[in-house]
């Protein structure tokens, strides 16, 4: 079946040369992939002894249609542990700690060049015997015998994030923004008025920055928080603890609400993976005007350079530049034309 993945790294002829060079694939005993993102890796392995965990919504969703067993989180023990490495460091500790500690043979590493996969190989034979590298297409495969107490202190710590008013946010490894508010966020934060209630969405809420915001607008009284990473929705619920807020594991471009929304806020994501692509911030501007009503508007900050106001002006009657610096601008569309044709995913 062909997947529409956010990760679609050729890694499956890492696979093959590891095999080639001496590593072993358990003969029992389920294969934990984690953060798998693309279909090639997985078919060197038998997809039936496979458990993915995969918390990013849309590569969950692609890889259970395929028929793989996938999960946010880890379930149980594995007897070889993969993990597809991501670009930031201290996620992918987190997920060699994580894979270590519940391996019963082997972790294999496969990532980039790109994602830093020389660096990782550096620091974890620093801590243990590492059994065999591989390189090809631009990455790196390597594998040592799982050594949960060698890598512990690399396990995931939920991390602070204070704000200019001294409030502190939780946030984790590897989500948007983990380690202060975006510059963008902040500047929409600032921008936005009061009064957008009383339904409002936060389209790709990541940890909850700008939900915080919106509870303090008195005229709201449902916040859609809507965000893909199951990771950082986690952090969204410990950040927006307010009966008001309702919590959505979603793909915001699938997203659906039975009422029309008065306001949707948003800082679209325009990387999956180590890829940049405008087009899903388009997916998000196709889903803010479907969501909202036709007296609602949508709040949006995004870079300067990407090309988004031909899409809003698409899709919107009325659309201002509510604010502008060197670096990004706040738009607000407002009146969506009605029935919007659903944009069609690329692979
Ligand atoms: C630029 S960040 C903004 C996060 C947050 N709103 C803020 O201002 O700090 C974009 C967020 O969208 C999330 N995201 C990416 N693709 C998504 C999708 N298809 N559906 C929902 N959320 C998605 C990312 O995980 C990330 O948290």
């Amino acid at each position: 079946m062909a997947l529409t993945l956010s990760d679609p790294v050729p890694r499956d002829a890492r696979l093959e040369h590891a095999f080639d060079a001496g590593l072993a694939l358990p003969t029992t005993g389920r294969i934990g992939v984690w953060r798998a993102g693309g279909a090639d890796l997985l078919t060197r392995l038998p997809q039936e002894r496979v458990h993915v965990i995969q918390g990013f919504r849309p590569d969950h969703d692609a890889l259970t249609q395929a028929g793989f067993a996938v999960s946010p989180m880890p379930e149980g023990r594995y007897a070889l542990a993969l993990v597809c490495l991501p670009r930031a460091k201290t996620h992918a500790r987190a997920l060699i700690a994580e894979s270590a500690a519940l391996s019963d043979g082997l972790v294999l590493v496969d990532g980039q060049k790109s994602d830093g996969a020389d660096a990782v190989l550096r620091e974890v034979r620093a801590r243990v015997e590492v059994l065999g590298t591989v390189s090809r297409a631009h990455g790196k495969a390597f594998w040592f015998r799982a050594d949960a107490a060698a890598l512990a202190d690399w396990a995931a710590e939920p991390a602070t994030v204070t704000d200019a008013a001294g409030a502190r946010f939780v946030t984790a490894p590897g989500v948007f923004s983990a380690d202060a508010a975006d510059p963008g966020s902040a500047l929409l934060a600032a921008a936005l008025p009061e009064g957008l209630g009383p339904t409002v969405v936060d389209l790709g809420a990541g940890w909850g920055y700008l939900g915080t915001r919106l509870l303090r607008d008195p005229s709201l009284r449902t916040l859609h928080v809507v965000e893909a990473e199951h990771a950082a929705l986690d952090c969204a619920r410990a950040n927006l603890a307010d009966p008001r807020a309702r919590f959505h594991w979603a793909d915001a471009t699938r997203f659906t609400l039975p009422d029309p929304a008065d306001t949707v806020v948003m800082n679209p994501p325009f990387h999956t993976g180590r890829a940049a692509r405008a087009e899903l911030g388009l997916g998000f501007i196709d889903a803010a005007a479907r969501l909202l009503g036709p007296g609602g508007a949508l709040w949006m900050v995004a870079n300067r350079h990407l090309p988004y106001p031909a899409a809003l002006q698409a899709r919107f009657r009325e659309v201002t530049i509510a604010v502008e610096t060197p670096a990004f601008r706040v738009y607000r569309a407002a009146q969506p034309h009605p029935a919007a044709p659903r944009r069609r995913r690329r692979a």
